[in-house]
């Protein structure tokens, strides 16, 4: 009898302990050694020329340009493209108006890249 009440008390345990599981920060597989080409060019592409490409920045993003590497530099040195992806105050948040982040690994990307020089 004594052996059950020991089995359940522990996989009581282990739920309760098991309930923070799922809510933990996911762990992201950074590159070393960031670069515009290798790894945040595609980022760009896909999370933001919906309305940042070439064809359509003009009417779709204000004529913000970041749709190659000297653009996508001057925002980085300026601090507007952090500021704007991780939604910091006195920065328009990006993705406009979507009221909600990309993908915080994504973002953990274009913040090494910044930090390390923003290499081409
Ligand atoms: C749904 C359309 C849309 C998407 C998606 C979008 N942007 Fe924008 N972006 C805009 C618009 C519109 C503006 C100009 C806003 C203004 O001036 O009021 C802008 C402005 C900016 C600015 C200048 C912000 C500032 O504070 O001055 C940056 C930097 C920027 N976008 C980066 C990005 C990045 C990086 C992404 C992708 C992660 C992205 N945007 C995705 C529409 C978009």
């Amino acid at each position: 009898m004594k052996a059950i009440y020991k089995i359940i008390f522990s996989s009581i345990l282990l739920i309760l302990i098991c309930g923070s599981c799922g809510k933990e920060q996911k762990v992201c597989s950074t590159p070393e050694s960031v670069t515009y080409t290798n790894d945040v060019a595609n980022l760009v592409e896909t999370n933001c020329f919906m309305c940042h490409a070439p064809d359509v920045y003009k009417e779709k993003a204000s004529r913000n340009k970041i749709y190659d590497y000297k653009s996508l530099k001057k925002m980085g040195e300026s601090g507007q493209l952090i500021g704007s992806i991780t939604h910091a105050k006195g920065f328009i948040a990006m993705p406009y108006r979507k009221n909600k982040k990309i993908d915080s690994c994504a973002i953990e990307v274009f913040k090494k890249w910044v930090e390390t020089g923003m290499k081409e």
